[in-house]
């Protein structure tokens, strides 16, 4: 007896799935990856309402060039050279009331870029390698490297010995490098970001100044203000004692210090007279 209730409960809900079940879009394909071209075709169903037109969107954005006001329950899109830039997820609309959509995942291997190529670095100091990604999708999965002499890489581990930060997002990487040091540090980075649909890496060159060179200049100026103030200094010593000679020997000198001894007596009577 249960049995039967539930058999009829079950062909109950299939029932109504089914009634409720409006317009319908069959994509074909579904899905497109691993293609240098596609025909995206969508095919409005189980209908009756007038259509108004229909457009596409990559990734929310109207393709302006796809819109149109044909009442027909068919549309295509056509996609001449898939690169990463044209990967996204399109969706087709046909304006019925409401307007209903489905969508069409194109997807490509990721691209993925170094932000620099080239880094600088200071010895004992800290450097953020970064690497950045487009396509769709973006990297489930990102990882560094550095090339060895032999050209082999070795993975680096995030955390290890405090060393190195590992920080990644789908679409960015980053590597954290502390305590630089010249011998060890300098080099070649690698950047990996794999998907289901393949890997992309690029390469940073690490450079790491010793600590001395980023103090340089700071040194030259110092180097140049103690030349010359030992120049000055030397220039002074040299001088006075020929002034003083000067004075001796001169006839203008005895003058010039009897108006002065004058200047001190009039200053000294008036300071009495006050
Ligand atoms: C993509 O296509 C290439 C050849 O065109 C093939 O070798 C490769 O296995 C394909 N990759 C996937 C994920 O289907
Ligand atoms: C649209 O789908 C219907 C139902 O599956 C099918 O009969 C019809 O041939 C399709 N039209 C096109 C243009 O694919
Ligand atoms: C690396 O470790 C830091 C600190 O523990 C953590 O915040 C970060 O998410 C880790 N990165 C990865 C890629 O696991
Ligand atoms: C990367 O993703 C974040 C959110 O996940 C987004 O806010 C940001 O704009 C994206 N950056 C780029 C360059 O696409």
């Amino acid at each position: 007896m249960g049995r039967v209730w539930g058999l009829i409960a079950l062909l109950m809900c299939f029932y109504r799935a089914n009634a409720a079940a409006g317009p319908n879009i069959i994509a074909e394909p579904f899905e497109v990856f691993n293609q240098t071209s596609a025909v995206l075709r969508c095919n409005l169903t189980e209908t009756t309402l007038p259509v108004q037109g229909s457009h596409w969107l990559l990734n929310g954005k109207v393709i302006e060039s796809s819109k149109s006001t044909e009442p027909s329950p068919f549309t295509s899109l056509s996609l001449d050279k898939i690169t990463t830039h044209s990967g996204g997820k399109y969706e087709c609309v046909f304006l019925i009331d409401p307007p209903v959509q489905q969508a069409v995942e194109v997807k490509t291997p990721p691209h993925v870029g170094a932000y620099k190529h080239s880094e600088n670095g200071d010895e004992n100091d800290k450097v953020l390698l970064t690497c950045v990604s487009h396509g769709y999708p973006l990297p489930s999965d990102w990882s560094w490297s550095k090339t060895q002499a032999d050209g082999s890489l070795a993975p680096i581990v995030n955390n290890t010995a405090e060393k190195y930060e590992i920080k990644s997002t789908p679409n960015k990487t980053t590597l954290a490098i502390t305590d630089l040091s010249i011998e060890l540090d300098k080099g070649e980075y690698v950047c990996i970001g794999v998907s289901d649909l393949g890997a992309s890496s690029d390469r940073i060159q690490l450079r790491v100044r010793s600590r001395l060179a980023a103090v340089w200049p700071f040194l030259g100026i110092v180097v140049e203000v103690i030349i010359l103030v030992t120049i000055i200094f030397i220039y002074e010593k040299r001088r006075k004692p020929d002034e003083i000679q000067d004075d001796d020997d001169s006839g203008s000198a005895p003058l010039k210090s009897n108006s002065d001894t004058n200047h001190k007596e009039k200053n000294v009577r008036q300071r009495n007279s006050n």
